[in-house]
C-alpha cells in the first residue's frame, strides 16, 4: 500500500498541470496506464484559445463559446475559463513552451472554426506534443512527484462515502496494488475509442468516467460527443490522423469530389462554422454524392506556407503521396471529443467527496452541446490549476487516521487471459465500436439508438461470462459503461441540439444554420 497527499490518474495536460501546482504543497503520485507521454494531449495540433490581442476581448471569446455550445454552456464556468486563459499561456511559457511568434515577436494567433477572432496560440501543428514534452520533463524532475507508468487504475476506493484512493494494476508485473491519498484526481481524458473511427489514441477508453460512475459520481451531457470533420481518409491505415481545423483557418476550403466548395450553403462562416455544423454537412454531402470521402483544398495557400506552418500534416500527406500544393486532401469525419463527463464545480470537485475530475473526463459546463475549437487544452490548464489550489487548501485539515481500515485489493486480478478469452474480448470490443459508429454517430435515428441499446445488452451479457480479469477486460467493461451512458443520454434528450442530432426530431433554433 502506498500513501500520498494527492494521487493523479492521468498524465495529459490536465493531470500534469494539477500535479505541478499541487506538488508545492505535498507529495503527488501520477499514475498512467501507458508511457507518461501517451495521451490525447500529445496529439493536439491546432492550439489553445486565449484572448491576447487588443482587437479581441474576453466577451467575444465568451460569446463564441456560448454560441458553439448551442446555449447549453454554464456561462459562469465559461467566463471563469476565458478570463484565466492569458495567465495559463503565460504559465506554459514559464514552464518552457515556445509558442510561435510573428515577425514582431508577439505570439502568433491562428484562427479556427466558430472563433470570431484570431486567438489560437500554437506551436506549428504540433502544439500538444510540445506541451506534453515540457510538462512531462517538469514532473520527472520534481522531487515531490512520483510517476507510476504502465499502471492502470481499476477502481476508486470509497469508504465513509469519501474517495480515499485507487486500486491499480501494474501492467508489467500483473500485480494489484493500492494508493491511498487525501485527494484523488481523475485526469483520464476522453473515450473516443468507443467509436470505430476516432482521432483519439488507444488510451482513450473512458476508464475514469466509468470508475466515477461506479463510485456514484454524477455524470452529464454524454449525448454530446463531438465529431471532427477532417480526419485524413486513408483506408490503408488503422490509425486516424487529424487534419487540423487551423488549416482551414489559414485558408484551406472544404470541397466536393469535383472541387466545388459547399460549406457556405450550410453556414455563413463556411468552412469555419462550429464543428458540429461542419461535421454534419460533410456527412450529408458524402451521402448525397455517394462518396467515401470529401476533400480539403489547400492549394491556394502561399507557396511554402504549409511546409512552414503545418509540417506534421504536410509530411503525413506526403508520406502517402498526397502533395498538398498539388492534390486535394481526402478527409472524413471521425469521433474526436467527449463534451460530457463527470460533473464538477469550478474547482474540479465532483459529487463524491475527495474525488476531483479535470480535463476531458470532466463536465465543467464550458462546452455545452458542442465544444469550441481549442477550448479543451485551455480547460485542462485552467481547471487543473483551480482544482490543485482547492485541494491543497482542503487537505491541510485532513489526517490519514481512518485509512488503515480500508479494504484494499478487493479484486483479484490474474492478468492472464486464455487465447479464447482474448479473441472474445477483441471481438466484443470491435462490435461495440461498430455499433456506436453506426447508431450513435453524427446523425442518429430513434430506431438506431434502440438497436444500439439492444446490441450493447448482448455485448454486456457476453462480457459478463468472462471471469479471468485483466486490463483488456476492464477496458472493455469501461467502454461498455461509457457507451451505455451515451445511449441513455441520447434517448433521454428529446430534441436535436449541438452535437446530438436525431433525424426527424425537432431542432433547437440555435442549430438551424
Ligand atoms: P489526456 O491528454 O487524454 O490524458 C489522459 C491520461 O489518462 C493518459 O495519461 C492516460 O494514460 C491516462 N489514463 C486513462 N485511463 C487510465 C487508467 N485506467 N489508469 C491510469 N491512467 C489512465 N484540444 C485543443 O484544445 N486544441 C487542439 O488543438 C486539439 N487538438 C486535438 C487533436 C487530436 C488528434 C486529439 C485526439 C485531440 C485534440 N484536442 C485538442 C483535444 C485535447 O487534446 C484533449 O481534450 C486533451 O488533451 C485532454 O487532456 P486530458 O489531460 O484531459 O487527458
Ligand atoms: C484541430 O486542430 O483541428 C483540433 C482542435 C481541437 O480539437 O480543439
Amino acid at each position: 500500500m502506498l500513501y500520498f497527499d494527492y494521487v493523479v490518474i492521468g498524465s495529459g495536460i490536465a493531470g500534469l498541470t494539477f500535479a505541478l501546482e499541487a506538488a508545492a504543497h505535498g507529495r503527488v503520485a501520477i499514475v498512467c496506464k501507458a508511457a507518461l507521454y501517451e495521451t490525447n494531449t500529445m496529439y493536439a495540433q491546432g492550439g489553445i484559445a486565449a484572448v491576447l490581442s487588443s482587437i479581441d476581448s474576453f466577451e467575444q471569446h465568451v460569446q463564441d463559446t456560448l454560441t458553439a455550445g448551442a446555449g447549453l454552456c454554464d456561462e459562469a464556468a465559461v467566463r471563469f475559463m476565458v478570463e484565466r486563459a492569458p495567465e495559463s499561456i503565460n504559465w506554459l511559457q514559464e514552464q518552457g513552451v515556445y509558442f510561435d511568434t510573428d515577425n514582431d515577436k508577439t505570439i502568433a494567433l491562428g484562427l479556427e472554426g466558430g472563433h470570431s477572432q484570431h486567438r489560437i496560440v500554437h506551436v506549428k501543428d504540433h502544439t500538444g506534443l510540445s506541451i506534453q514534452q515540457v510538462l512531462g520533463q517538469a514532473v520527472r524532475q520534481h522531487r515531490n512527484i512520483t510517476i507510476l507508468e504502465h499502471h492502470m487504475a481499476l477502481e476508486l476506493l470509497i469508504q465513509d462515502e469519501k474517495c480515499q484512493g485507487v486500486q491499480l494494476l501494474d501492467l508489467k508485473t500483473h500485480e494489484a496494488r493500492s494508493i491511498l491519498a487525501k485527494a484523488v484526481v481523475l485526469a483520464t481524458g476522453g473515450s473516443g475509442q468507443i467509436y470505430q473511427h476516432t482521432t483519439n489514441p488507444t488510451i482513450a477508453t473512458g476508464d475514469g468516467l466509468a470508475m466515477a460512475h461506479r463510485a456514484g459520481a454524477k455524470i452529464s451531457n454524454m449525448e454530446f460527443f463531438q465529431f471532427h470533420p477532417t480526419a485524413l481518409y486513408n483506408p490503408a491505415s488503422k490509425d486516424t490522423f487529424l487534419i487540423s481545423e487551423a488549416l482551414r483557418g489559414a485558408g484551406a476550403e472544404l470541397v466536393l469530389p469535383d472541387g466545388t466548395p459547399f460549406m457556405h450553403r450550410y453556414h455563413p462562416q463556411g468552412s469555419l462554422a462550429p464543428r458540429d455544423v461542419v461535421a454534419r454537412a460533410v456527412y450529408h454531402e458524402m451521402q448525397l454524392h455517394n462518396s467515401s470521402c470529401l476533400y480539403l483544398d489547400a492549394r491556394n495557400l502561399a507557396e511554402g506556407h504549409m511546409q512552414q506552418h503545418f509540417p506534421l500534416i504536410y509530411n503525413k500527406c506526403k508520406s502517402i503521396a498526397i502533395l498538398a500544393e498539388r492534390d486535394l486532401i481526402p478527409i472524413v469525419p471521425a469521433a474526436h471529443y467527449q463534451c460530457g463527463g463527470v460533473v464538477t464545480n469550478l474547482y474540479g470537485q465532483t459529487s463524491v467527496p475527495g474525488l476531483y475530475a479535470v480535463g476531458e473526463v470532466a463536465c465543467t459546463g464550458v462546452h455545452g452541446a458542442n465544444r469550441l475549437a481549442s477550448n479543451s487544452l485551455l480547460e485542462g490548464l485552467v481547471f487543473g490549476k483551480a482544482a490543485a489550489v482547492h485541494a491543497s487548501e482542503t487537505i491541510q485539515q485532513q489526517r490519514l487516521t481512518s485509512y488503515q481500515s480500508i479494504i484494499c485489493n478487493r479484486l483479484h486480478y490474474t492478468g492472464h487471459l486464455t487465447y479464447a478469452d482474448t479473441l472474445t474480448i477483441d471481438g466484443l470490443r470491435e462490435e461495440l465500436k461498430l455499433t456506436m459508429w453506426e447508431n450513435t454517430g453524427i446523425v442518429r435515428t430513434t430506431a438506431g439508438l434502440a438497436e444500439a441499446n439492444y446490441k450493447l445488452a448482448m455485448i454486456r451479457s457476453e462480457a459478463e461470462k468472462l471471469t479471468s480479469l485483466s486490463a483488456e477486460l476492464q477496458e472493455l467493461r469501461n467502454m461498455l459503461a461509457v457507451a451505455e451512458l451515451t445511449i441513455k443520454a441520447c434517448l433521454e434528450r428529446k430534441e436535436s441540439i449541438g452535437g446530438h442530432f436525431v433525424e426527424n426530431q425537432s431542432v433547437k433554433i440555435e442549430q438551424l444554420a
